[in-house]
Formats: C-alpha cells, structure tokens, sequence
C-alpha cells in the first residue's frame, strides 16, 4: 500500500470521459461486473455502435447484459436506444434519492408514470433483481438503495436472486448460488429493505414467476431473441429460459392489479426493457387507436385522415357530414408525405364512398377471448359500431376507452399490464482506473471486505490529482477524473448534497490535495463497512424468520 501525500498523478487514463464542470455529472466509463462476451452471447449490431470491444475507436456503447457493457458517453444512450435523460423529469419526483439529485441516475424509460403515482398516493412498485455470482459490491449497493427509498416512498419493494440466470448463463453451482444468494439478502436487508412490507424471492423458487414466464414464452420467439441479444444456434435453451424468466420478474409486481412498476438497474439491462416493454403490450386483449371510418389504417394514413377531416370544411357539401368519397378528392390533390400512405388512404377512402368520415375511439381486439370481445361490446356506452375485430365508440375519448379496456381485460381473465418503467445508474469507475470489476478485487470493494482492507483500497485509488502538490493547489484537481470523489458523490456522502459539494469544490480549487482527500475517504469507507456488516450480523440472526428459501434442493452441481 502507497500513501502519498502529495497527489499522484496516476489519473484514470480514459480520455473520453466529458468535462462537464459539474460537480454531478461526470461519471466515466466502467461496468460492476467484468467478463468477456462469449461468441454466443454478444449483441446484435444493431444493439451496439461500435465494432466490438476490440475494434478501433471502440468503447463506446455497447449494451450486453451479459457481456462487457461500457458507456463511454451517457448521452449516446438517449439518441441510440430512446434512454430519456432523468434531469428532465427530475421536478416530478418527490423528494428524489441523492442518486437521482446527483445524475448518477441518468436515465429513464416512462419514470413519469411512477412520479405520478408516488405524487398522488397511488399504488406503485420497485423491483430489480441480482445474480448471486459473487460477493455484493458498492455497485449492487445503489441498486439495493434504490429499491429501499422506493419502498420508503410507499412503493411496494421487491427483491429477486436471479438464481436461474447464474446458472444458465453464468454456469455458477446451485452450492455457489446458495452463498451468494444469503449474503446479497443480508446487504438489502443491512441498508433497510424491510421484509415484512416488501417481498424478497428467489427465481427458481417462485413458481407464479416461472409460469408467468411459460406465458409470456407464447409471445416470443427465437428470431426476436436473437435480434435483441445475438443468440444463435448454440445458445443454451436455459440461457433462453432465463430471459422470459426475467421478463416474468418485472411484471410479477403487477400479477395482482396492473401498477406503475420501476425497474432500477444499469443501462446494460435496457435491451431486456425494451423486450418486456413489448410483450406487456403484447399480452393485452385490447389496443385502442383514433379512427375516422370503418375502415383499418395505419398510423401513416391515420394522420393524413385526421389532416382530410379537419379540413372538411373545404370540401364537403354539408360540413356536418363530410364523406370519405368527398375526403378522397381532396386528399388526392394536397402535397402530404408520405406519399405512400396519401396515395393507399386515398384508395381506402374512395371505396367507403358515403360513408361519412367521422373521429372515433377504436377498441380492437389483439388476443381477446370472445368472450372477453362480448363484454367488451357490451361495456362501451353511448354510440357505438361493432365489427368483426373492433368496435368504434363515438362517445370516448382514448383515456377512457383505454380505461375501459384494461377493466373487461381484467374482469375476463386477462393480466392489464401497464409497460413497465426502468430507471437507470451510472456504472462506478473501478478504484484502480478503468472498469470497476468483480474479477479485479483492487478496483471495487466488496460489502463483505474487511473495513481495514476497505480503508486500504481506497487509500492505494486512483486519483483525478496531479502530478505535485504545487501543481494541484495551482490548477485543481479533476474531480470529474476522480474514482475516490465517485465515492463520495456514490456514497460516502450519502445524503448530504453539501458535503459532496464541499469535496468537489475544494478539489478543483486546489485546496483539497488527494492525500488527506483520500484519508477522509478511506476513513468513511472503514465506517461504512464496520456499521454494515453489524447490521448484516444482526440479520443473520434473524434469517430463519424470512420467507425466501436460502437452501435449494437443487443437485450440487
Ligand atoms: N439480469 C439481471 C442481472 O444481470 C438480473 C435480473 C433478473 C433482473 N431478473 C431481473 C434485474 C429483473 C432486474 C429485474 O443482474
Ligand atoms: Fe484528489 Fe480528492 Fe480531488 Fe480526487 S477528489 S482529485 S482524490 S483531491
């Protein structure tokens, strides 16, 4: 172990981390979790921009949740895969988590939905899932806090040892999986998931999960699959499994009644959101459109058939009545993209001829029952039309027709998902420069490391620092740079904005230099440990008492 007291100047040589200024934002390039991808198991293109890990200028995103995910640009996530930045919906969260305060948290796919529940005291959820390969880290622990202020916040918490996962695609014991299995509940539990609101379980247990799974295992198929995650011939049929197991999992906390649900996790799971986002859509009875004939279009032609109504007025005989035949004529002249679509709703419209064009709430029928399609019918007040494989409602607005659909759906035997919403954390830089990784003891520290070992690790850290004392009080530190000031922006400030304001700042005045910096770090490290392994112990006392199944009846092998 090295302690210097002047800075170092062994900075993380990553050069394309942005430099923002901001005492939040910059939290580089790294991933909790190490491990090549397998030729098996790689992403698709279409998944990554880059030409691989290898290929030069590489590094810059690539989204493998089981392969190596590096972001070497947050905002890349935004433009590629439709991520939304989290600062913008930020205001409409409640008293937010430090992480979310902090742009650690990112990103979001329809975290709106969640703030409105959590704004207007309605029922909402958190879930997330581990896979016990390992001892849990500081990287696991923002998820665990995550999972526990949404709890707080009166969510319903759910915790999952995705126990089948590490098996299939990580090859793990059912011996090994055991132990890691209790020490991850024994952290959530230590940082303040209480049990008795919240639900903790294990994969290969739940057996609501694994049917759910079997269900949603109808709606996809091998194609989709490789798509999303580059499976081929010779993916193992339970790495396979494992994924609609995932997908079970993040609606599980719904299997009750549909509720918002937020999926915290880092932006290397986003393929599986995309996914789960789907089939929950997939799995509806019912989808409801705005249509202005009783003929089909899509949302191309749609458009331009809203445009041919609102000008009604330019061409219909009685404007109370305009018709399709009318609309055509019109249509066909007007300059509208595209022209694809002008030209197929123009033909649509030409043959419904009389028949008035006129705006609409239209319920289909996606994978309804017919019995659930009656009832459906019969529910919708006011004028209506039915027809083969929908039914128009003249009298609802799409809100109160989705409404609507999702009650029958529910009262005849369907699931009414609402899609689920994730959130989405920066991955920690490794203490020794580049990716935090399970593999590299040196560059994370474990919730079970030894508080004198913890102490050390951050004490031999990287630093943002220059190369002399001299140079640093004249320049400043790069805490943007920094793996020890991640820690205290991550953690060691916890909830206290104005002690992380304090470092940030005192580090780029040059006023703080990386030794002492680094002691007070170390110092808070060795804290946290020693009060999270008491508690961890208290716990382990009270094991016994829990619902989840620690020891599986599985081979040991
Ligand atoms: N695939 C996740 C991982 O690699 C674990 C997981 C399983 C999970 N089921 C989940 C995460 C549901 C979030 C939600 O760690
Ligand atoms: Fe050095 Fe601390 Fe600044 Fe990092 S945050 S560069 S350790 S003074």
């Amino acid at each position: 172990m090295t302690d210097h007291d002047a800075p170092h100047d062994d900075a993380s040589p990553d050069e394309d981390r942005r430099q923002s200024g901001d005492a939040w934002r910059d939290a580089g390039p790294a991933r909790t979790d190490g491990g090549e991808p397998s030729e098996a198991r790689r992403p698709s293109s279409e998944l990554r921009s880059d030409g691989g890990a290898d290929a030069a200028g590489a590094d810059d995103v690539a989204l493998d949740p089981w392969g190596s995910s590096t972001v070497a640009d947050y905002r890349k996530l935004f433009d590629q895969f439709g991520i939304e930045a989290f600062d913008d919906i930020l205001p409409g969260v409640p008293t937010p988590h430090y992480l979310m305060r902090r742009s650690v948290i990112f990103g979001h796919r329809d975290y709106g939905r969640v703030a409105r529940a959590m704004r207007e005291g309605e029922d909402f959820a958190a879930l997330s899932g581990f896979m016990p390969t390992g001892d849990p880290h500081i990287g696991h622990k923002m998820v665990f806090d995550e999972i526990i202020w949404h709890q707080e916040q009166g969510g319903d918490a759910y915790g999952l040892i995705a126990d089948l996962e590490a098996h299939a695609a990580r090859d793990l014991s059912w011996a090994e999986i055991d132990e890691h299995t209790r020490s991850y509940v024994l952290s959530l539990l230590a940082l303040g998931f209480d049990p008795e609101a919240g639900e903790l379980y294990r994969q290969s247990t739940n057996r609501e999960v694994q049917d759910l799974a079997f269900e949603l295992g109808v709606e996809a198929n091998f194609s989709e699959l490789q798509a999303i995650y580059d499976f081929d011939g010779e993916t193992d049929v339970s790495h396979m499994q494992s994924v609609v197991t995932q997908m079970a999992d993040i609606l599980y906390p719904q299997l009750d009644e549909p509720k918002p649900t937020v999926i915290p996790v880092g932006p290397d799971q986003d393929p599986h959101m995309r996914l789960v986002r789907d089939l929950a859509a997939r799995m509806r009875y019912f989808g409801v459109t705005e249509a202005y004939a009783s003929f089909e279009a899509d949302p191309a032609e749609r458009g331009l058939l809203r445009k041919a109504y609102n000008a009604r007025t330019d061409y219909a005989e009685d404007a109370d009545r305009p018709r399709c035949g009318e609309a055509a004529d019109w249509l066909r002249e007007q300059d509208l993209e595209p022209d694809s679509a002008r030209q197929s709703a123009v033909e649509k419209l030409e043959n419904a001829g009389k028949e008035p064009i006129r705006p609409r709430t239209r319920i289909f029928d996606r994978r309804a029952t017919d019995a659930a399609f009656e009832a459906l019918i019969e529910a919708v007040d006011g004028e209506k039309r039915v027809y083969d494989e929908h039914v128009d409602a003249f009298d609802l607005d799409q809100d109160a027709a989705e409404e609507l659909a999702r009650e029958v759906e529910l009262d005849n035997g369907g699931y009414g998902f609402l899609p689920p919403s994730s959130v989405y954390h920066r991955f920690m830089t490794g203490l020794t420069g580049g990716k935090m990784s399970s593999s590299v003891p040196a560059s994370h520290i474990s919730l079970l490391d030894d508080p004198e070992d913890g102490y050390d690790k951050v004490k031999s850290a990287t630093t943002g620092g220059r190369a002399t004392a001299e140079e640093q009080r004249e320049k400043g530190g790069k805490a943007d740079e920094c793996p020890v000031y991640e820690l205290y922006a991550y953690l060691l400030s916890g909830d206290d904005d104005e002690f992380a304001t304090e470092v940030y700042e005192e580090c780029v005045g040059g006023e703080r230099l990386c030794g002492g910096c680094k002691e007070q770090a170390a110092e808070l490290m060795a804290e946290f440990l020693e009060d999270h392994q008491e508690k961890r112990d208290e716990w382990e006392e009270k094991l016994d008492e829990l619902d989840i199944e620690l020891e599986s009846d599985r081979r040991r092998d």
